[in-house]
């Protein structure tokens, strides 16, 4: 395939090109991130998004049946024969009617895109895709990251369906159960470095030159070309109406980057009129892109103030101050995708906010309650929305579209101590009672015993109408948006 891909710098002063043949995680020039470019002009592209709807009857070729690659020709780097698919991407817009009530938004109009089914359990097998079929472009053999548990899950997935060897690096301490079983069950040789992510991100970096391993986190740019179509599948559940909002939590940033990239290009190629608006939502324990934007700094044409941002590093330097948030997955401090984060930001004329723990295991408890399973972090969403509406950002009748990032059993910890109040880290300690959550559902102890079960179990027919009350729509009754 003559490829019509190459990687560009992100500043606007340097703007250095390099092909795609290339293993680069920064500008050889200059060191900023680098982004993949197209030359549309010798692409293939589509006329209109709708071509894309035809790809989903072919589904026994699996480029197709990939929620990634049959859009592939938005991303048009590898030749067909060189993609590493498992089948990514069977995820869809969800419309959450009864949740959305209940948070007063109008009927209707809040949409969950759960990334959680994904075939490691998070949004993260998108990027790994396009990163893995990159990896095999350039003849790499062993792949690595760090990891808060679900790059590492992934990795471990597509390493071992690939046949790569993984290395993964995970702060000791820092990884929900679920993911490192992942990682661990799929083979990975796994790192517990004594550091938070930041940390083993800065090491893993570090052993990836030494050793010439080819580094798999979102700092990788084609990462972020396979995390677009979670955009596209997005628009592709709205009739390629692109939704007012999109909710997403921020971590690395890479997410919410490449959001901004995938609108950014729609635009430009006429694919799209609309641009919808970005909110990124921070843990209020690992708020580097909120506490920054709030102070002012901006994308400012690919100008952005270094300055700022390295005294913001060294202020939390002095004072001993490390990410820390019961949504693990979102716990970090330096995200390296910060620059093109506020790009996407300026793009889609976005706003930040960040929520507490407590906000977050509410959310989640919600959320849970309507139906949906989720992580702590991917929850932020809706503790945001919750936020953004009564500041009135956000208003009650916009089309509001969150991203669910990760499944709810990769994380059960946070889950059961919100009900429990029990710390399944240390069972021994029981958490105080004040920390226990509002929606707290407690298993009951009940001796083996025929009417004390009975009893327990209660005869008034009451299913915890709180959350669930009123009437639930059937699949078939929900809005359906006519292609
Ligand atoms: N949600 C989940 C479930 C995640 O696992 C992550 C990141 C994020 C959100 C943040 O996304 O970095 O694109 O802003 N997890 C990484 C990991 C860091 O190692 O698994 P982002």
């Amino acid at each position: 395939m003559k490829t019509v891909a190459f990687q560009k710098c992100i500043n606007p002063d340097c703007g250095a090109t390099f092909d795609v043949g290339q293993t680069l995680t920064g500008c050889k020039l200059c060191g900023d991130l680098l982004d993949i470019e197209y030359d549309w002009c010798s692409a293939a592209i589509p006329k209109s998004m709708k071509e894309f709807q035809t790809r989903w009857q072919n589904r026994r070729f699996p480029l197709d049946f990939s929620g990634v690659w049959r859009f592939r020709d938005l991303f048009p780097f590898a030749a067909d024969a060189m993609i590493c698919t498992i089948g990514e991407g069977q995820t869809f817009l969800q419309n959450a009617v009864c949740l959305g009530n209940h948070i007063g938004m109008w009927p209707g109009q809040l949409w969950l895109q759960y990334e959680g089914m994904n075939p490691s359990g998070s949004f993260k097998d998108n990027g790994m895709t396009a990163a893995f079929t990159h990896a095999r472009l350039v003849g790499a053999r062993r792949v690595a990251c760090a990891s808060t548990g679900n790059t590492s899950a992934s990795l471990a997935l597509y390493a071992a369906s690939n046949g790569f060897q993984g290395i993964v690096f995970i702060g000791s301490g820092k990884i929900a159960f679920g993911k490192l079983a992942q990682a661990l069950d799929y083979g990975a040789r796994t790192l517990q470095i004594e550091g938070d992510f930041d940390t083993c991100l800065m090491r893993v970096r570090e052993v990836a030159t030494h050793l010439g391993l080819y580094l798999m986190n979102s700092v990788n740019p084609f990462r972020l070309e396979g995390q677009k179509s979670i955009m596209y599948r997005v628009l592709e559940s709205l009739s390629w109406q692109p939704p007012d909002w999109i909710i997403v939590p921020g971590g690395n940033l890479g997410n919410c980057s490449a959001f901004g990239k995938a609108f950014g290009e729609l635009k430009a190629l006429g694919l799209i009129k609309k641009i919808p608006r970005l909110a990124v939502i921070n843990a209020s324990g690992a708020s580097t892109l909120h506490q920054l934007f709030t102070a002012g700094l901006r994308w400012n044409h690919g100008h952005v103030d270094e300055a700022q941002i390295k005294a913001h590093y060294a202020s939390l330097e002095s004072q001993g101050i490390h990410p820390h948030t019961v949504a693990s997955a979102i716990e970090i401090g330096r995200p390296v995708n910060l620059k093109k984060a506020l790009r996407a930001l300026d793009l889609m004329n976005g706003v930040t906010c960040d929520v507490s723990d407590e906000e977050i295991l509410e959310a989640k408890a919600l959320i849970g309650r309507f139906g949906l399973g989720c992580e702590p972090a991917s929850a932020a969403t809706i503790a945001g929305l919750k936020r953004l509406l009564e500041r009135q950002i956000i208003s009650r009748s916009d089309r509001v579209a969150c991203v669910l990032t990760g499944h709810g059993l990769k994380d059960p910890d946070a889950t059961v101590y919100y009900h429990t109040g029990i710390n399944t880290k240390n069972a021994r300690q029981p958490a105080p009672e004040a920390t226990w959550g509002s929606r707290a559902n407690k298993p009951i102890r009940v001796d083996d015993d025929l009417s004390a079960i009975l009893a327990a179990i209660g005869a008034s027919g009451d299913i915890g109408a709180d959350a669930g009350a009123g009437y639930v729509p059937t699949a078939l009754e929900l809005p359906f948006v006519e292609y």
